[in-house]
């Protein structure tokens, strides 16, 4: 899906608020002016400017808005409009307390900050809903708008009143009686057992903190609320044109909710990418956000939008650290390379005062277009531009490879008190498998289990620490093995239902005889331990932290553990059933041994790269359409050759086989 369809083409520019310089009408022009040189072509406007469209309640001003979307619209900028919903204004607040959330402790809120709504207080929906619709109906048919961005970063949950009749009601409509939801919550443990529907409250730290059923359960009704609210919000706005698609823009390692329950709920992914850059060997770096861009793609398999990145630093990470020369057209390229249909900043121009005046920007206070960061801007905005008609309707291709990543299991995998005790780093975990394909070029698909979840198209499904099946996520990965796909399951899957309650049976449950494999118990190792899976030709894997003991059913012990009392018995396993194979790796294999494991494998099942070389450590190559990008976040200059002849298509010169430190060659193959 074209995520702009009345702007169908990649979107360069970001988060600006000029509702911060209504006292400053020159500066105001003066962006415009700004913009055009930087090749900005879509600004974000309106994420919090509540305050300023309805200075008192009921009385609206939309005449500064007027005046910037058509002076935008004049230049040839096109608007993503927000609604304010991310921050009200001071008069509401007071007048209606019930607006404000109430946190964990049970403690209202007072009046400051942003993302602290209570999602459920019927004023704070009408005041939204009012003020949707009048931004719809005034904006929705001017030509220079083309997406609505709800709100901003949706996060967190509310526990007032209001919040916790509806999530009895959502528990009631879920489990119809009482004792379905004690039977579900296992609740015959410490005297938990509730006899009315009013006896249950949000969890809390100084409430019920330990019934991880009961809490899966908070996460699930909190992921539903925030789409009840976006719904409210979109269908406000789409009242007036349904044909302007909506977003809401996501966040990196987001826990909160379900982004692929949540997704359902917007025509368009975006996000907000923050990365650490050193310059030095980016390599993690590189790979997490890789990986952080595959998962928004994703979660609705269509190309996405990076909503927000920075030009140059942030003001919030304990080291604030610019980029170095060219790392911001390498950052720029690899959302590009991995589906997003735009480059968008936060922010247009450094504020005055308040929290964010240091944050980067693309004008600093100064006000000048001849700095380091207007001109790295100016730059990825002209290659946009460049890549446009080549890439912008490449159709995404799906990978070969298809790594399950499950929110629900997630949430599950992370309150499980087992294993671990810093938790068993669900994200870092999935992350350590993607490397390994990320590291050879080689794309990746992310799934949940939701029913709709299709894993026909794939050569390959990894499902690291799946801890809990749903939606017949069994059956499915049953019939894939035996209609002959291959299948990576590792350590601590299977062992829990929807309800996180242990399955009575062998586990992983319902497929140990597909993997040929159970496991009998799960050791856990200090940091300063470790051990080895060895294959029968010598080859010793490093493994920490987890080692399982398995109990062949069929499989043949591919490597045995090298130390410890289970010496000798099988650490990972191989088991071919019907057309297929399934794999179980019993321990937690180190990032460099699960690279080795999976780049024989990817090898031995003819994966494609995107480029058909080896590739030197913090080096990787990515394809859209026709097009490779090849980017280097090693820190060093690098020199190698690939297959074949290429053209860097932006010297329109044969590729020489040098590529600097950060920087990225955007490549296509020669007929
Ligand atoms: C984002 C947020 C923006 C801005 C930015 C700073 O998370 O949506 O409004 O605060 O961070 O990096």
């Amino acid at each position: 899906m074209n995520p702009t369809p009345r702007f169908p083409h990649f979107l360069h520019g970001g988060d600006y608020n000029p509702d911060q310089w209504l006292d400053h009408p020159e500066i105001l022009e003066d962006d415009v002016r700004l913009m055009k040189k930087a090749h900005v072509n879509a600004v974000s406007i309106g994420i919090f400017s509540w305050a300023r469209l309805e200075p008192e309640e009921g009385v609206y001003d939309f005449s500064w808005m007027d005046q910037i979307i058509h002076r935008l619209w004049d230049n040839g900028i096109r608007v993503v409009l927000a609604t304010p919903s991310g921050a009200r204004p001071a008069w509401m607040a007071e007048k209606y307390p019930e607006v404000l959330r109430v946190d964990d402790h049970f403690q209202r809120r007072h009046f400051g900050e942003r993302h602290n709504h209570c999602p459920s207080s019927p004023v704070y929906r009408q005041k939204v809903r009012q003020m949707d619709t009048a931004l719809a109906e005034r904006y929705a048919s001017h030509p220079g708008v083309i997406l609505w961005h709800i709100s901003n970063e949706f996060s967190g949950d509310c526990r007032c009143p209001l919040c916790t009749a509806r999530f009895r009601e959502w528990l009631e409509k879920k489990y119809q009686t009482l004792d379905a939801l004690n039977k579900a919550w296992y609740t015959d443990f410490w005297a938990m057992r509730y006899t009315a529907w009013s006896q249950i409250e949000p969890p809390s730290p100084v409430g019920q903190n330990s019934n991880l059923s009961m809490i899966l359960d908070w996460r699930r009704f909190s992921t539903w609320m925030c789409r009840d609210f976006i719904e409210m919000e979109k269908e406000a706005v789409r009242a007036a044109d349904p044909s302007i698609p909506v977003t809401a823009n996501l966040m990196e390692r987001f826990w909160d909710y379900d982004y692929f329950s949540l997704a359902e709920s917007i025509d368009v992914v975006s996000w907000d990418c923050y990365p650490l850059w050193t310059g030095k060997d980016d390599d993690a770096t590189a790979c997490d956000y890789a990986m952080n861009h595959d998962i928004m793609r994703s979660l609705k398999n269509q190309p996405f939008l990076l909503m927000e990145s920075t030009p140059s630093n942030v003001n919030w990470k304990p080291v604030n650290k610019l980029k170095h020369p060219g790392m911001h057209l390498l950052s720029s390229m690899q959302a590009v390379a991995h589906g997003s249909c735009s480059v968008q900043y936060f922010q247009w121009r450094q504020g005055r005062g308040n929290a964010e005046m240091f944050h980067g920007a693309v004008v600093s206070h100064a006000g000048r277009d001849d700095t380091r960061v207007f001109r790295d801007v100016t730059e990825v905005g002209e290659v946009l531009e460049t890549l446009d008609p080549l890439l912008y309707a490449a159709p995404v291709e799906t990978p070969k490879v298809c790594i399950l990543y499950d929110w629900e299991s997630r949430w599950a995998v992370e309150y499980a008190q087992t294993g671990l005790s810093h938790g068993m780093q669900y994200h870092d975990t999935v992350l350590a498998h993607y490397h390994a394909f990320w590291e050879q070029g080689i794309p990746v698909d992310f799934r949940d289990m939701r029913e709709v979840t299709d894993l026909s198209g794939y050569s390959l499904v990894i499902a690291p620490q799946l801890f809990m099946f749903r939606g017949g996520i069994e059956q499915k990965l049953e019939e894939f093995v035996r209609s002959g796909g291959h299948l990576v399951m590792t350590y601590f899957s299977g062992i829990v239902d929807e309800h996180n309650l242990a399955f009575l049976t062998d586990t992983p449950h319902a497929l140990t005889h597909v993997l040929g494999v159970r496991e009998a118990e799960m050791d856990a190792l200090f940091p300063d331990e470790s051990n080895a899976a060895v294959t029968s030709d010598g080859t010793a894997y490093p493994v920490s932290g987890i080692c399982s003991l398995l109990e062949l059913e069929g499989a043949q012990a591919f490597a045995i553990y090298q130390d410890d009392f289970y010496k000798g018995t099988p650490a990972i396993t191989r088991h071919t059933y019907g057309e297929g194979e399934a794999w179980y790796l019993g321990a937690r294999l180190t990032g460099e041994s699960l690279d080795a494991f999976y780049q024989q494998l990817a090898q031995s099942l003819g994966i494609p790269r995107a480029l058909d070389c080896d590739l030197p450590h913090g080096v990787t190559a990515h394809a859209r359409g026709r097009v490779v990008f090849l980017e280097n976040y090693s820190g060093k200059d690098q020199t190698f050759f690939p297959e074949g002849h290429w053209t860097d298509l932006l010297r329109g010169l044969p590729f020489d086989g040098h590529l600097p430190a950060s920087t990225v060659r955007i490549l296509t193959r020669d007929e």
